[in-house]
């Protein structure tokens, strides 16, 4: 979809739409609407005082025009005014658009005083994202391809009253597609089946972005990560057929002595649970365990069309847990990359593993901190309710960061405990360490066995185990529409991009 931004009075508008947002107040419109309500006749306030428009959080009402260049209203609910938000004003330009396109309209305007309250910038960067983040649909498997279900709203316009805020509003808006085509191509990644998304071809989607972004990347095979002596990773992929890869992107924004992220995303591209073999019941969503490793190429995408002035360093472990003759098997001893041993307990508890090389790895690199991110445990849906993602770290500065970016962009994070007690939990009894503790506290366990292979570096690990994807519990979607209604929500792309936009306007106390 284009999105043009230009300048104009609202009753002067050739538009077959009009997106016009309504508050839950006595004063339900912004002045620019109440002035266009009076030139069309008042219609607007006579559907509020009927009942028919209310402002409340997400209903809406379609105003047919009769005379005058524009042709209809599309009205959508955004709360009172005291809680309006970016994020409600995503959510009603989801809205909005949907139901454009449902109409089979091909463009909607949409009034910059919309976003009045906020900068206008961040204001078109939410609206941007609202409308491309609530298009998405993932329909590339139905053979039924209908007119009506693949025609979409072509063109967006946003328009602003006066010309000075043509520039801050483009921009916005420039920002606001880079952080919602990152974030539909990580839905694109994870709601591919994992037939169409192996080891092999999630590398074939990262050399694509690679390729695109000017993204020095190193695809390393199987006798590498051997010859390296990633036991640990290695173990989780000889149950597969598919062989496992190691992905390490740089990207060198930065002048020397510039902050060096490494980001690190769990990809196991299907989660059977190995011998340890998971009930049937759910298997079918375990195609979704790539999703950190989509995040992080997501994420990159952005932060390198964004040009950020940092260095990012990304590590992306990809592999495949199936049982099979070879397969891994509980009780099995491996020796991991940092040197440490683990003794396997259960196969289901993977990720930790791959991570486990993979951080040991980034750590080694000059790095100035180190974030992974992963669909780590059952457990945090238990703990949170897969509503919110949870986050620990051994840094209480780059904590915070991470705390401000998540606020900054609506994707929130809840810190959760890494104490000693938990890495007491997770020593071995023949082997240094053991790879589950049971399924007591088991996001904070997975988290002290991760921590172990950090040495000292500054880190934190996400775990979206209950976030990348809607299945079900709706909630996330009924509170923010710009979130699929089910499948694969693209959650920690703008969190990381953000992340890595603070970091990048950060000065280091640095040695030399
Ligand atoms: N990939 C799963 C975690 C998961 C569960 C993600 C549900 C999304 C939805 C992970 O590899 C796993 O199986 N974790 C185990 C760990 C346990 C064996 C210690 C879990 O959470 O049950
Ligand atoms: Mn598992
Ligand atoms: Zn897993």
């Amino acid at each position: 979809m284009e999105i043009r931004v230009f300048q104009s009075e609202l009753i002067q508008l050739t538009l077959p739409a009009l997106l016009v947002l309504a508050y839950e107040e006595e004063e339900r419109f912004d002045p620019q609407i109440l002035s266009l309500d009076k030139s069309l006749g008042g219609e607007l306030s006579r559907l509020v005082k009927s009942g028919e428009i209310t402002g409340k959080f997400k209903e809406f009402c379609v105003v047919r025009l009769s005379s005058g260049s524009l042709s209809c209203l599309i009205v959508v609910g955004v709360g009172k005014r005291v809680k309006f938000s970016l994020d409600k004003l995503r959510s009603a330009a989801a809205k909005g658009c949907r139901l454009a396109r449902r109409l089979k309209l091909k463009e909607l305007g949409v009034p910059a005083g919309s976003f009045l309250p906020f900068d206008h910038e961040k204001g078109a960067t939410a609206l941007a994202e609202g409308a491309l983040l609530g298009l998405y649909r993932f329909r590339k498997y139905k053979s039924e391809k209908s007119a009506v279900t693949e025609e979409g709203l072509e063109r967006l316009a946003l328009i602003v009253p006066e010309k000075p805020e043509l520039k801050p509003v483009e921009h916005g808006v420039g920002r606001g597609k880079i952080f919602a085509d990152a974030t539909n191509l990580v839905r694109d990644l994870v709601n591919e089946p994992s037939n169409a998304m192996t080891p092999a071809l999630f590398a074939k989607a990262a050399e694509d972005v690679a390729r695109k972004c000017k993204l020095d990347l190193k695809i390393l095979e199987k006798n590498e990560i051997q010859a390296l002596g990633m036991e640990a990773f290695l173990s989780v992929a000889k149950g597969s057929q598919e062989p496992p890869k190691l992905l390490v992107f740089e990207y060198r924004g930065g002048k020397k002595g510039s902050f060096t992220l490494g980001l690190v995303g769990k990809g196991v591209t299907f989660d059977s649970g190995g011998i340890s073999i998971k009930p049937s019941e759910d298997m079918h969503h375990m195609t979704d365990d790539m999703a950190g490793a989509a995040a992080c190429l997501g994420a990159l995408q952005a932060i390198s069309q964004l040009q950020l002035p940092l260095n990012v360093i990304v590590v992306l472990p990809l592999a495949e847990n199936l049982p099979d003759g070879n397969a891994y098997k509980p009780g099995d001893i491996v020796t991991s990359y940092s040197g440490k041993t683990i003794e396997i307990i259960n196969t289901d508890a993977e990720g930790r593993l791959l991570l486990a090389d993979a951080l040991a790895y980034t750590a080694k690199m000059q790095v100035d901190a180190i974030v992974d991110i992963a669909t780590l445990t059952g457990g945090v849906r238990i703990a949170l309710g897969g509503v919110i993602s949870g986050v620990f770290s051994t840094d209480k500065k780059l904590l915070n960061e991470l705390m401000e970016a998540a606020e900054a962009c609506d994707e929130p994070l809840w810190e959760l405990p890494l104490l000693e007690e938990y890495s007491l939990q997770v020593k071995g009894s023949l082997a240094d360490l053991k790879n589950s503790a049971g399924r007591f506290g088991a996001p904070c366990t997975a988290a002290a066995f991760l921590k172990e292979f950090v040495g000292d570096a500054s880190w934190a690990h996400i775990d979206i185990a209950a976030t990348a994807r809607i299945e079900g519990d709706k909630t996330l979607y009924s509170a923010h529409p710009y979130l699929p209604k089910s499948g694969a929500t693209g959650i920690g792309t703008r969190l990381l991009a953000h992340f890595a936009e603070r970091l990048s306007h950060q000065k280091l106390p640095r040695e030399g």
